[in-house]
């Protein structure tokens, strides 16, 4: 499937090369393609990246990630998302999926950042209220990077990763998508406000995160 991946941090640069890795047509959008070189925060310079997954994927605008993608991922913070997509100008490319991965963090005041979620508003509902013409499924966001794509790194997989969203069938496709990453169980919260519950997630993470040390964790919902 053609991926447009907006945002060329850490997320994006692991979503993308596990993509790749799984015969994906991917481009992965940053704000100035020409600058290859510079080290991007927590991830590798782009130069980089595209040594590791071999040239097989494309650096593009934000812009030229939304045209290609059948379904489009962001990946920027959370409180720039809606400017991002909008240099992306994705409100001129019909409907696609879009997955909504991000938090909004503010590490001003230092560590551990503060989640600024609220039971009020989500990133997705903002990002789905700019851009009516896509269909957003926030999912990703409730664990670190790497075990985005490798979920048998934590537990041998079994724990659980959410989808929310309005459309029963952009889910279906965000949650085949997962399953493709080794996700087994993918628990669908609802429609598009129940992302308000794992945004808000992000307050709990950061002190698991504290307490055991490591970003390879991730909760089970038992049932
Ligand atoms: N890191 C993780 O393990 C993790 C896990 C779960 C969820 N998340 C969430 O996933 C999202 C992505 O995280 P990340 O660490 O990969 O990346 P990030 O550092 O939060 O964001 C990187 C992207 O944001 C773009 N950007 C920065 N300022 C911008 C602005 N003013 N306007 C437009 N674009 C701007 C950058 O553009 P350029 O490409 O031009 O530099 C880059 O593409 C965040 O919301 C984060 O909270 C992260």
């Amino acid at each position: 499937m053609k991926i447009g991946i907006i945002g060329s941090g850490a997320v994006g640069q692991t979503l993308g090369a596990k993509l790749v890795e799984l015969g994906h047509d991917v481009v992965l959008g940053t704000r100035d393609p020409q600058k290859l070189d510079e080290k991007k925060n927590m991830a590798a310079s782009l130069k980089d990246w595209l040594a590791a997954v071999k040239n097989k994927a494309k650096v593009v605008t934000f812009k030229e990630a939304a045209v290609h993608g059948e379904m489009l991922i962001s990946c920027t913070h959370g409180q720039i998302s809606v400017e991002a997509l909008k240099l992306a100008e994705a409100d001129k490319v019909g409907p696609k999926v879009l997955i909504d991965t991000a938090n909004e963090l503010d590490a001003s005041q230092g560590m551990p950042p503060r989640a600024l979620a609220s039971q009020d508003r989500s990133v997705s509902e903002n990002i789905q209220k700019a851009f009516p013409n896509l269909k957003v499924v926030k999912s990703l966001n409730t664990i670190g990077a790497p075990v985005m794509v490798n979920p048998k790194a934590v537990h041998n997989g079994d724990h659980t990763i959410f989808v929310s969203g309005n459309d029963a069938e952009a889910k279906a496709k965000v949650t085949d998508l997962l399953k493709s990453f080794g996700w087994s169980d993918v628990l669908d919260l609802g429609d598009l406000s129940s992302a308000r519950g794992p945004e808000m997630y992000m307050a709990l993470w950061l002190r698991l995160w504290g307490a055991t040390k490591t970003g390879m964790i991730n909760i089970k919902v038992q049932r």
